[in-house]
């Protein structure tokens, strides 16, 4: 017998995500994100939520932001989140989010921030004129994850250096407040899931930029509320290159857009790059395209259905956001009321 102590017990698994409550979901959206969610709600407890405060950090129309709230939660469900296994809910209806993010706003560094890309990307060449909100935005993102003590966070590869500040956040807030008072590993230290063949869609039009909603242009993405025909058309007009396929994987290495629609097929299809390429290397183009602007059409035929489905019903979906958030508040409550006591304040 050793009197060494015991190693200490790993966190519950909990896993979390967001989505913005802004513009229209893509197939970026579904296939990076949206999609994976639903394979957690078996394993772990998971929560996802609408990021409606996140939105806010660019103009939103006031008369819109509910209803591209209520359309995200409508595609949370349309895409197999069941709101009887999962917590599905709107950010702005936890207080305790925005209350925690100004502690994490101290605890976090401005040398960590100027570093996020994501800044730099979305304020484009007007900084000065950006929202402090947009600055900020990291910190609200560990502040979601970390209310929630979560463990794993799936979410696309344009996320990762969000994840990789929220862990850092974790770990100088355990440092500066946990070992005192409240034991070493008081926030866990979340993994992101980055996986599967689609965690980087690139747009339709330029296989070296990401599908993304801010794109001005609507041919380069498709929607999940595309009809077939709008499907057929943009895979129809997708950027390519004029060689055939190839008949291997590293045979796309330098051909962007050819790795893009290959990519894509696999992950609508539910096969590997390689199976594509075996049945489809050495044809042109023309061969590949309807057959993958079909099967975007059959994978999104019954999310879209779906999604209309669920949005007719407004007060259901309301429902189902409002049990949500009461079960968010449960596990956030108690956490932010430890922050309270960590950090010192007046508890009364
Ligand atoms: P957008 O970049 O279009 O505004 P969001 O930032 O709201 O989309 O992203 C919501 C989720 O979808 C995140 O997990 C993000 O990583 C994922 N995502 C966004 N665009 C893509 C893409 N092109 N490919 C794969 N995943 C994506
Ligand atoms: N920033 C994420 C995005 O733009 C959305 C998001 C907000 C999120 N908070 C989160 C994702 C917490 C995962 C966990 O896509």
């Amino acid at each position: 017998m050793t009197d060494a102590s015991p190693p200490p017990a790993a966190p519950a698994p909990r896993v979390i995500s967001g989505i913005q409550a802004s513009g229209a979901l893509h197939l970026g959206n579904y296939l990076g994100a949206l999609k994976r969610f639903t394979a957690f709600q078996d394993i772990a407890p998971t929560l996802v939520f609408v990021a409606d405060l996140h939105a806010l950090t660019a103009w939103q129309d006031p008369a819109k932001l509910a209803d591209q709230t209520r359309e995200i939660a409508a595609a949370f469900m349309a895409s197999g989140m069941d709101p009887a296994r999962a917590v599905i809910f709107p950010q702005s209806a936890v207080h305790e989010h925005a209350e925690l993010a100004w502690v994490l706003n101290c605890v976090a560094r401005v040398g960590w921030l100027d570093r996020m890309t994501q800044f730099k990307d979305k304020a484009g060449r007007d900084k000065e004129g950006a929202s402090v909100g947009l600055y900020s935005y990291p910190v609200l993102q560990a502040a979601d994850i970390l209310l929630y003590k979560a463990t794993r966070v799936p979410v696309g590869e344009d996320q990762k250096q969000h994840l990789e500040l929220t862990r850092d956040i974790a770990q100088k807030f355990n440092n500066d407040f946990g070992d005192a008072r409240g034991g070493p590993g008081f926030f866990p230290l979340p993994e992101p899931i980055i996986e599967g063949p689609a965690t980087r869609v690139m747009s339709l039009r330029d296989g070296t930029s990401k599908m993304s909603k801010s794109d001005p242009s609507d041919q380069s993405r498709i929607n999940l509320t595309d009809a077939p025909d709008a499907i057929l058309n943009k895979v129809k007009r997708a950027k390519t290159d004029p060689l055939p396929l190839p008949e291997t994987v590293e045979g796309l290495a330098g051909r962007p857009e050819a790795d893009n629609l290959v990519g894509l097929y696999a992950a609508l299809t539910g096969v590997t790059k390689a199976q594509v390429l075996a049945r489809f290397g050495g044809q042109g183009f023309g061969a590949f395209k309807p057959a993958l602007a079909e099967a975007a059409v059959e994978a999104l035929r019954p999310v879209s259905a779906e999604l209309r489905r669920l949005l007719a019903d407004p007060a259901e979906i309301d429902r189902v956001l409002s049990a949500g958030a009461d079960a968010a508040r449960e596990i956030a409550a108690p956490t932010l009321d430890e922050v309270k006591r960590l950090v010192g304040f007046w508890r009364g």
